[in-house]
């Protein structure tokens, strides 16, 4: 099977951005990790990061083949009603990761519009939530 890791808006620039608050593994780094954490499942990635929103609805669309997904919206976790629709319609299980504990920060990043759909949510264990929502998965999807 597939594993869906989706990354939003300014994600592509992982490593290189605010990395105070997002630190310095790439989204090359992330891919690799969460590649080697369901290799033993026999599972690849497909990996999509886009900053449109309406290209991750494309993206999502066209991944219902896949087990499970991992998504960090980013920025569209506030108001991405599309992205929400999307997600709903998304046959499988998946877990929405934050790098950064948005609760700690502005209180504009306090609301998800997409984590009551998710089956779970990690937030501010940076690069590594990546890859506990991977082995997280590994145990949701049989
Ligand atoms: C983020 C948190 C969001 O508030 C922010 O807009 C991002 C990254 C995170 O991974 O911590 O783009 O999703």
């Amino acid at each position: 099977g597939e594993l869906l890791l989706v990354n939003g808006p300014n994600l592509g620039i992982l490593g290189r951005r605010e990395v105070s608050v997002y630190g310095t593994d790439t989204l090359a780094d992330v891919e690799k990790a969460v590649g080697e954490e369901v290799a033993g499942r026999g599972w690849s990635v497909r990996s999509v990061q886009r900053n449109g929103e309406g290209q991750l609805v494309d993206e999502i669309e066209a991944s219902y083949d896949t087990v499970g997904a991992i998504v960090n919206p980013g920025a569209l976790m506030m108001a991405g009603w599309s992205l929400r629709d999307a997600l709903a319609n998304y046959p499988r299980p998946w877990i929405e990761v934050h790098l950064s504990n948005v609760w700690a920060r502005e209180s504009f990043r306090h609301e998800s519009v997409l984590a009551p759909l998710a089956s779970g949510l990690i937030a501010g264990l940076g690069a590594r939530g990546y890859r506990l929502a991977a082995r997280a998965l590994l145990d949701l999807v049989d």
